[in-house]
This record gives C-alpha cells, structure tokens and sequence, in this order.
C-alpha cells in the first residue's frame, strides 16, 4: 500500500509539474537521517568536545612497514591498527602508499578481519567493494613513478615514513604512525594534511548481536543495522556499519571548488554551520533548486583547492554515498573538508601542482581526456519531449531551414518507442524510421534517440535480460523490479559482463531497431542514475545486489558510468569495419569520475527560470573543473514556459556551453525557435549562427581538452591566479583558451551589463562580433568596465595576444562547412604580440588517430609580421584539405595608430600583395586572402613612415 502511495504521489508531480513547486527535501536524506553520516558527524563533534585530550584509537605498526619493489616502483605497505579498549582483538587495516606520474600520491586502506567475517547474508560478497578505480581510471596499468625518481626513508625512531619525490624532490609526504596523518609538502611547505582533526574513522565488521561491545565512547550506533529513512525501512543494511571517513586540512588554501554535481556557486561554500554538506549521490532529482547543496544526478568526488602559487586535488576515490563537509571559517588561513562515505576501501590520491590546470592534466593521466567528439555534436542540438512522430520530425527540420537556422541534430525522447520499450520503434508514428534518417541525412542532419536503463517487463529484451542473469538483482538475489516511465521494469546490470553482448546486439547493423543502413543516429542515455519512481529517495534500494555479488550501495555512483561506457562499447563495435566509422556520440545523465571518455553530460531538469539561467554557468564551470567539460544545461528551461526574453537570453548564453541543446519537458509548450516571432527569433538566430562560425575554436578547445584535460568553459581564475578576485567570479569565463571572454545577461529586462577584466591586458569587444566599430578596454587594474546592453547584445570581449579561427559562412550544418575558408581574428596584446592555434580533422571518424589525420597550425604575429607554422600534418590529409582557404584575417591592434601601407603574403614559392581595408578603429581587415590553411605562410606589413619620420 505504501508503495502505491508513493508511486501514485510520484507520478503526479512528474506529470504534474505546474502543481508543485521546488524540490520535495523529504524525499531525500540529509547528513542527519543519514545513518553513516550521522554516525560521523557524532563522531567528529565528540573528538572536537575532548580537544587535546583525544587520544586517536588508531595507530600505524612500525614493524608492519614494508617496502615492495613492483613493476619498476615501490609500493609502501603497511597495517593501521585500531585499537577498542574494551576487547581483547586489534583491528587491522593493512595500507598501500604508492607514487604516480605527475605528482600524485594514493594511500588506500583496507580491512583485513572482515574478509573472514562469518557473514550471514550469503547472497552477497563480505569484501570491501575496490573496484572504483577500475572504472573511474583510464588503464589498469597505473602510470607508477619508476623506483629511482623517488625516495623512501624509515625514521630512526621508526615513528614516520618519509618519501621524496618530484623532478627535484619538490615534494614530500610525510606518514606519521601515531596519530596516523599524512602530509604533503611543496618546496618544504605543508600542503594539505590528512586526518589533522583526527576525524578518521573506519567501523569495521562486528557482528550485530555483540556491537555493543565494539562502540566506544565517541560514537553512536544511529542506523548501524537499519535504515530510519522512512523510505528505505526495508534496508536491512546486512554487513552492518561499514562508514570510512577522514578529513583534510588544505594549508594556506580558502578556494575550494569541485565535486559535482551541485545547482551551487562554482566556489564551494562553508557548510559548517548548515545542515546540508555536499552530497554525492546520484539521484533523479526532481525540481531541483538552485543554491543547494542536494545530491543531484552525477558525482565527481574530485576537489581543487587553489591559491596563487599551488594548486591541489583531492581525487576520493569511492563511488558509494558520500557527504562532504567544507570548514573555511574555524581557521583564518586554512580550510578542511571532512569527507564520510558509506563504505568501501578507503581510497584518496593528492596530486600538488603549480596550477589548476597541471591538476586537470595530472588527474586526468589517471582517469582520461574527454573524448574528442565529432564535429556535428558541438553543432545546435534541437529536442523536445516528444516530436511526435516521423512528420513532426520533418517538419521542424524544414522549418530551420526555411527560417535559416543553423542546426545539426534532431532528437527523440521516450515517446518514439512502442509503449516506452527500448529497441522498438512505435510502428504508427515512426513507421520508416530508415527513410526518416535519409532524409535528415539529406540535409547533413542526424538523430538521437533515447535508450534508459529500465527495461519494461515482457516484451522480448527484457525477457531476454532475466533470462540471461543480466538485471540487477533485488536483495533477494532474484530480478529486482521496480517502476519507471514503461511501468514496471527491470534493470540492466552493466557491471555484468554478461550483458554486453545483449546490448551489443541490438546496435547491430542488421539488426531490425537500429539496423538502420545509416551512421546518422546518436544516444542519450537518461534515467540512469538510476532512477527508480518507487525506489527510495528514487532510486534504487541499496540493499540490491549487482554482479559479483556487490550491494546496490557500494556501487551506486559508478552504475551511470558502466551504462553509458556499455553504450559506447556497443556503438564502436557497431561501426567496427565500416568505413564511414563516425565517432560515436552519447549523451548521459548520470556520471562518475572518468565518464568523460565516453559520453557528454547535462544537468538535468532545470526550469524555465532566469535563477536557472544563471545556475548554469558555475554548474557547467564546475563540470569543466573536474575534466567533464563536454556539459551543458537545457536551453530554454525544461519545466515551464520561459518567456520570450528569457528565452532569448538563454540562446545567447547556451551558445558557449561545450554541449548546446534546448529541451523542453512534454507538457511545456512548443518552443522553436522560429513561434516566439521577431525580433525573438532573429536575435536566436544570430546567436547559433555565431556559435557555429565559432566552431573552429571550439573544436580546437576540445582537442586541446582531449590531450591535456583543460576546461573548455574555463574559470577566470585559471588566467588570473594572482587576482584574488578572480577566485569567486562564476557568472562569466574564458572560452577554452581562444581569449575569448565572455559574460551571459542573465537578468531580465537588463539594460547596463558589467564584465570583470581580471588583470590590465587590452581587451577588443567582440559582443555581436563588434561590428561595426570596435571598444578597447585597457584598465590600469582590475575591474569592471560597464556597457549598456539591448537584447540582441551577446557581450563577449577577447583578450589582447590571442588568435581565433572562425568559419562564417551560413550553412545548414556543420557537415556542410568542411571546405568552408576560415577568418582569422589577430588580437594584439600591450607588447604586440599573438598566438593562436587550430586543430583540424575530419570532424567525424577516428582516422586521426589512426593514420595521423589532422592538421594542427599555430598562428604568430606581431604588429609587422604574421606568420603559420604547421606543426602537423601527413600528405594524405594535407591534400584532403588543400582547397581550405584562409580568406579573411581582421588584425586587432590597440596601440596602432600608423596607416598600413602595403601587405604582402609568402607561401610556399608564391607571394602576392593581399587586398586590405586601411586601419579604422583600430582594425585592418585583409579580404580573399587566398592562402592555404594546410601549408605554412607569413604576412609582412608595412606601415607608411611616421610624419615625424619623414
Ligand atoms: C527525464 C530527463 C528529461 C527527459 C525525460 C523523459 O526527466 O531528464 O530530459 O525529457 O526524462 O525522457
């Protein structure tokens, strides 16, 4: 009955969303219901009522040090000892400390007793789940530091453990045994320093009947052996309290930022007095809001802290529920994090760089670059809950056209199938769909449809997935099932290698769903969190058991991860031995660290609210801070019906998210862009056709991100370290590293906008491509210049001594603007100088990893010269794109206020003089410039002599 109840209640607020407003709380946990977070927090208020008279029950066993010389490294081992005064057995927690290329050092703990624990509960494994690092990390073969780049030492009084590492043993961690802490040291300067409050806890395995005897003064025994969460009473939590905790103390460090996924400020905020610390949980949170720190639907468990000289992160490697607590006040210097999860090994690696960006590049070694996606995917993505059926499809596609828009993709949510089951189309809406995809491929269009996790019972694949063992199981270890939008359904288990080749089959070529004869259709993969409508806190129980015989619980925000890597497993074998083999493109909703190899990610269901709006840039900031950059939130809003205004803003500011896409919920109405009418539509216009003559520097940004993790929609502190300002400025950034900076209007009606300038280079306004004439701010510090703003103004300024490659010609889709010629814009900085780069491939296969296939050219210029350096490029594809023209180049140069007299242009045997505007405002603009993008070139200008010079 109660579960009717709450399925029934559930349902009216999907379907029924202008009935409710905002987040139903009581759904969810906080840290106080929370039986292992509550646990904790007991814990850590009581260590910080004794003071210095807590004496830790933990300690390190110096005869159990040992150093282990494996796979040219060493391996540090040894046992933590926990010590409970009133029984007679030590606990042990054996440990690992090892060193990893790029400055990273991992300290993972263990329980050794609860692997012979006489556990009860037969259907699941007694282990601590270990495996989060073989998902969350990119090879199993870890990138170890060779044995003589560091250096171990035992002290004489055998009461610490010291290793030296780094190119010039910069670094330095130093393990104490009694109280057990670990610290890291830069340059001799503490870092950060693990468990300096002492809040490390462990609960090891004790059977229920005796826990009595196995509590101490410190703790309670809250939701040790059962859930008081109204809505997961039936978890009957069989391994008992299995909580791992440990707090870090970042010296010197007051910017935190990371751990997603939040709808909160990209700088994380002091949650000491709150009773919300963030979460990682990854739950279908429905009418999210804003400004909270709730469990949303992906986590990151990564945290950068950093300050002018140092950066750090903080990679916690555990995919269970986790609360973090962030302390910026208690000390004037420092800052701490106390992080609790529910179980599994205790796992962290600290990674110490001179900046932010050396910790994307150092983490993202261990977990992977994002992948480099096809081209069409940075295009405009066009979806709604539903297009209705095949006409409707059409329709909209004809209609772009017809009002000159820009688009790439098409979408179908839920509603294209037959009654919400996945792998079949809904025969009367869709009956062609091979017809419906050559048409969109007619016009360089694609599909994507969506494929959820749950899977309706009794049709054939389902049937096909119980029979075959592949769904996760209930407590029980029998089919779990559950509701969702089919009904009742069943759940794949893709930590299941079994159900692989399931999957696989229906993304066949012959297959008869997705056998569609074409390579034009691309995946969402939604619910995946995943979401169960009668689950608790809508999920899952967590006493499920997965393959292997893992609970529900120790996997939980690893399970999105292993859905959509099988999703993309199934695709790449798909186009295996075809020879249009296109980079496949997934959109997930849930993610874990590493889930940026292999898929891209939104945030969620947003409203069509400003405050969502402007939610939306530190959520994205954030994303692109953990090495998630390929992010995005829906345009428009998702639940609601935004205002023409609102609207229009949003396009002018989902212009820059890495992933472009407006969606709007089923009951919402029709939103295209072309039904709010003019001047709307007009102005949304501009802003896609921008977004698409800006593709080159975005695809060159997602090159770069694929090779060295550095965010895309990028925080201004990135550029501006020694500003302090800059630390908790989240309502603009830098696209990638063109220069390009930008600041969304995300207030209604707004009239006056104000764009913070993080340092004293020139900066060119660049809002609506500042034509026809040209601002330059130059400020003697930083700060805010103001600028008065209409509607149709997209403020954007680039930075003095980049360059930037646009293609600007109208087309219907980025396929059909691969011979496009580029312009180039050369922003001179104070010294008269600039550099840019362009990376180029073929936008679509993986042919530039297989047979170097790619053109990556660097521009350099100066006031008098400019000039390409190709830096790589092989003879196939350099004839590939030898009719590629640069056709324009616009020189930007604040401090020019000489005529240009003549320019002429080098490449290759041939030079010839090139056709120029004379310098207006500060602006030369070089027309049909003719020159080759595959080859190198230099340009001289001349300037006429000064008056005084003649
Ligand atoms: C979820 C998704 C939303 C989608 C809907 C129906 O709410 O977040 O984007 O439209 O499901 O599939």
């Amino acid at each position: 009955m109660k579960f009717i109840r709450q399925f029934h209640i559930i349902l009216i607020l999907i379907w029924a969303p202008t009935l409710v407003f905002g987040v139903k709380e009581s759904l969810f946990k906080t840290c106080e219901n929370s039986g292992f977070c509550h646990r904790n927090k007991y814990f850590a208020e009581s260590i910080k009522n004794e003071g210095s008279n807590y004496q830790s029950r933990y300690s390190i066993a110096p005869e159990s040090i040992l150093i282990e010389s494996k796979l040219n490294t060493k391996i540090i081992h040894g046992q933590i000892i926990k010590d409970i005064p009133t029984l007679a057995e030590d606990f042990i927690l054996p440990f690992e400390l090892s060193i990893l290329e790029g400055n990273n050092i991992r300290f993972t703990i263990n329980e050794e007793q609860r692997h012979i624990a006489d556990i009860k509960a037969i259907n699941i494994t007694n282990y601590r789940y270990n495996q989060t690092s073989d998902w969350a990390f990119v090879t199993s073969e870890l990138p170890y530091l060779a044995e003589n780049l560091f250096k171990v030492e035992i002290d004489q009084s055998k009461s610490e453990v010291i290793v030296h590492y780094g190119e010039s043993n910069e670094y330095k961690a130093i393990l104490t045994f009694n109280p057990v802490t670990l610290t890291v040291f830069y340059n001799d300067i503490p870092q950060v320093i693990a468990n300096h409050q002492n809040f490390f806890n462990f609960e090891h395995w004790r059977p229920k009947e005796s826990n009595y005897e196995h509590l101490t003064v410190e703790e309670t025994d809250y939701g040790m052996f059962e859930d008081h969460f109204v809505d997961s009473e039936n978890d009957k939590i069989p391994l008992g309290p299995e909580s791992i905790a440990l707090d870090f103390t970042f010296k010197g460090f007051k910017n935190l930022y990371g751990i997603p996924e939040h709808a909160d400020s990209l700088n994380l905020k002091d949650t000491t007095d709150s009773d919300q610390p963030y979460r990682l949980y990854n739950v279908d949170i429905f009418e999210y809001e804003t400004n909270s720190r709730m469990a949303m639907y992906g986590a990151i468990p990564l945290l950068l802290a950093v300050k002018p000289e140092i950066s750090l992160g903080l990679f916690w490697i555990n995919g269970a529920d986790t609360f973090i607590n962030v302390d910026k006040t208690s000390n004037e210097e420092d800052s701490s994090t106390h992080w609790i999860s529910e179980n599994g090994v205790l796992d962290f690696m600290i990674i110490i760089d001179k900046t932010p960006a050396n910790i994307n590049y150092n983490y993202g070694l261990i977990t992977g670059f994002t992948q480099l996606p096809p081209l069409f995917s940075l295009g405009y993505h066009q979806c709604r809950w539903n297009y209705n059926d095949e006409k409707d499809v059409l329709d909209v596609n004809q209609l772009m056209d017809k009002h000159q828009f820009p688009y790439d993709t098409i979408w179908l949510d839920i509603e294209y199938t037959d009654q919400k089951k996945y792998f079949t189309w809904d025969k009367h809406k869709f009956p062609s769909p091979k017809q419906l995809l050559k048409s969109l491929d007619h016009t360089g269009r694609n599909l994507v449809i969506i494929i959820d996790p749950h899977l309706k019972t009794n049709y054939f694949f389902s049937d096909e997935v119980i029979k075959k063992q592949a769904c996760i199981n209930d407590s029980k270890n029998t089919t779990f099932y559950g509701h969702c939008w089919p009904g009742e359904s069943v759940w794949i288990d893709t930590f299941n290698p079994t159900s692989q080749p399931i999957w696989d089959s229906q993304f066949e070529w012959n297959n008869e769903f997705f056998g569609l004869d074409s390579s034009n259709v691309f995946l969402w993969n939604d619910m995946n969190e995943p979401s169960v409508f009668n689950g608790p806190e809508t999920s899952a129980p967590k006493d499920n058991i997965h393959f292997g015989g893992w609970e529900h619980r120790s996997v939980h925000n690893i399970y999105g991860l292993t859905y959509h890597e099988a999703t993309y497993e199934s695709l790449i074998k798909r186009t295996k031995g075809n020879t249009n083999r296109t980079r496949p493109f997934i959109l997930t909703r849930s993610y874990f660290a590493g889930s940026q190899r292999t898929a891209a990610m939104w945030t969620g269901d947003n409203m069509s609210k400003w405050e969502y709006l402007k939610i939306s840039i530190p959520m994205v900031l954030t994303s692109n801070i953990v090495n998630m950059p390929f992010s995005g939130a829906d345009v428009g809003g998702f639940f609601g019906n935004p205002s023409k205004e609102l609207l229009t803003r949003w396009y002018q500011a989902g212009i820059w998210y890495p992933f472009f896409r407006a969606h709007a919920h089923i009951d919402a109405r029709r939103r295209e862009p072309w039904i709010a009418g003019e001047p709307y539509t007009s102005i949304m216009r501009d802003a896609v056709l921008l977004r698409y003559a800006l593709l080159p520097t975005l695809y060159t940004a997602f090159y770069e991100s694929s090779k060295t993790g550095i965010p895309i929609f990028k925080p201004i502190f990135y550029e501006a370290l020694t500003n302090p300002k800059s630390y908790s400025i989240d309502d603009e950034f830098f696209f990638g590293n063109s220069g390009l900076l930008v600041k969304p209007v995300t207030d209604e009606g707004a009239d006056r906008h104000e764009i913070y300038i993080p340092d004293t280079e020139v900066y060119y306004d660049y809002t609506n491509r500042s034509l026809p004439s040209i601002n330059v701010y130059k400020l003697d510090e930083p700060g805010y210049i103001k600028k008065d703003i209409s509607l149709q103004d997209i403020p954007a300024l680039i930075k003095g001594g980049h360059i930037i490659s646009l293609k600007e010609r109208y087309r219907r889709s980025t396929r059909l603007m691969v011979n496009d010629p580029y312009t180039l814009i050369i922003a001179l900085n104070n010294n008269g100088v600039a550099e840019g780069q362009l990376y180029i491939d073929d936008g679509e296969s993986f042919e530039f990893e297989n047979s170097g296939e790619l053109a990556l050219v660097k521009f350099s210029a100066t006031e008098s010269t400019i000039n390409s350096q190709i830096l790589e490029i092989n003879d196939t594809f350099k004839q590939k794109i030898s009719s590629i023209k640069i056709e324009k180049i616009i020189i930007l140069n604040s401090k020019s206020n000489k005529s240009i007299e003549s320019i002429s242009i080098k490449q290759g045997d041939e030079e010839w003089q090139a056709k120029f505007d004379g310098t207006v405002d500060k602006k030369t603009i070089i027309h049909n410039a003719k020159i080759k993008v595959s080859e190198s070139w230099d340009i001289q200008l001349i300037y006429e002599p000064d008056h005084d010079e003649l």
